[in-house]
């Protein structure tokens, strides 16, 4: 099977010394102890991507996001003014949960003048100050002004929306992004609007399911009904090309399987009709010069398929190089389950072929994505049995390596503050 180059002489895993090559631990997967210190030593310190901006298209405009793992509910809205800005979801009388529709569990979006609460019915405007309070005579001493949502630090890069639940965060979103990540910031984001959405409550730890979708060579086994006829000769499409990693982000390269150069008796036919598959859509658009970014292979590899970037904690960009995109999100809702959030994002379609071709590409990684859900549901399932917490990870695996040791010494850093303080 054919290897791709090394950047530099010697393995991946080996440029980071600070990794080790020993087994690793996933005690930090199965412990409910450690998934109660995860909440607070990463969630709440670290920039959360909510969601694009592309949502927020007008004055008014507003979505929810509850972040379980950190106990609340945010409301993300633009106001007049243009700013995004975020809340907590909470109103300030009596506590209860400022923005729902139907069902106060479900996250909710739309357009308001101002939010009203359900329950007393106080009223806030879109940049959360207290404009009304029913019967306010009867209240002591009570200034509205002293009774605005609280707010949660919020910021956009690149058209994503973070928000950070430490209201004074050690570094801006862009310098805790770093020079990996924003080095992919001119990619046409702001183009590419056309969203396809998948949710999914998952049986297993985060970083499980993350290590599925952080090495590729697991495909040709766990998607092998998904191959191409000749998979032999195209295997190496999913050997990486290149792993980088900076502070508790990291990325990886692959060159990506070119169905589009097939020959014919080995494309299925559903694909070849509608020139799209389980790689994207095989035409590109028309602004696709500007998909082609140096930032997405910092290896500098000339043939790159794809390109994924992991922003710390939770959240991932995957580059395609026919000018598409998706994310990725995983929200833990306890030590061994999460909600998994996956976001397709396309050129807007010209013409019928386009909307068939996009929708084929959903359907086709959305099987995909089940079969790996599946996987780590067993996974997880096994995980700590006949006491086996340790694992040995291979040089593909270093980003796996690099995810469950970055959780690891931020979980102990958080340790060592409480313990000094
Ligand atoms: S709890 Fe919101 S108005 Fe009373
Ligand atoms: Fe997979």
């Amino acid at each position: 099977m054919a290897r791709f180059p090394k950047p530099l002489e010697g393995s991946w895993t080996e440029h980071y010394p600070e990794l080790g090559t020993g087994p690793v631990s996933y005690a930090d997967s199965i412990s409910p102890e450690f998934y109660e210190l995860e909440r607070d030593a990463i969630f709440r310190r670290t920039w959360l991507h909510v969601g694009r901006v592309e949502q927020l298209p007008r004055a008014g405009s507003y979505f929810t996001k509850d972040i379980a793992v950190a106990n609340t509910s945010v409301i993300v809205v633009r106001g007049h003014d243009g700013e995004v800005r975020a809340f907590h979801n909470v109103c300030r009388h009596r506590g209860n949960k400022l923005v729902w529709t139907d069902n106060p569990r479900a996250e909710t979006s739309g357009t308001a003048r101002q939010f009203s609460c359900k329950y007393h019915g106080w009223r806030y405007g879109l940049d959360g100050a207290c404009t009304f309070v029913q019967q306010e005579g009867e209240f002591f001493d009570l200034d509205k002004a002293d009774y605005g949502l609280v707010p949660v630090r919020c910021d956009v890069w690149a058209g994503f929306v973070f928000v950070h639940l430490d209201r004074e965060p050690e570094q801006s979103l862009q310098e805790y992004l770093g020079p990996m990540v924003t080095a992919i910031e001119d990619y046409p984001f702001d183009r590419l609007t056309e969203r396809y959405a998948f949710r999914a409550d998952v049986p297993a730890n985060w970083k499980v399911f993350m290590d599925a979708l952080q090495e590729q060579y697991h495909a040709p086994i766990v998607h092998r009904n998904q191959r191409p006829e000749n998979f032999e000769a195209h295997q190496a499409g999913f050997e990486a090309l290149h792993y980088q990693v900076d502070g508790p982000h990291r990325m990886f390269n692959t060159p990506g399987i070119r169905p589009w150069e097939l020959p014919d008796d080995q494309i299925k036919p559903s694909e070849k009709l509608l020139r799209s598959g389980l790689f994207g859509p095989w035409d590109q658009p028309e602004f696709h010069e500007a998909t082609v970014i140096d930032g997405m292979r910092p290896g500098g590899h000339e043939r790159v398929g794809v390109a994924l970037f992991e922003i710390w904690p939770n959240f991932g960009i995957q580059l395609w190089e026919r000018g598409w995109y998706h994310t990725y999100q995983h929200w833990p809702t306890s030590h061994e389950t999460h909600g998994f959030e996956w976001n397709l994002y396309f050129a807007p379609p010209r013409n019928a072929r386009d909307v068939v071709a996009q929708e084929m590409t959903a359907v086709s990684l959305k099987e995909f994505a089940l079969q790996d859900d599946s996987l780590v549901a067993s996974v997880q399932s096994t995980l700590g049995s006949g006491g086996l917490t340790e694992f040995p990870l291979g040089d593909q695996e270093i980003l796996c390596r690099h995810l469950h040791a970055t959780a690891q010494e931020w979980v102990a850093a958080s340790l060592r503050e409480r313990s000094t303080s």
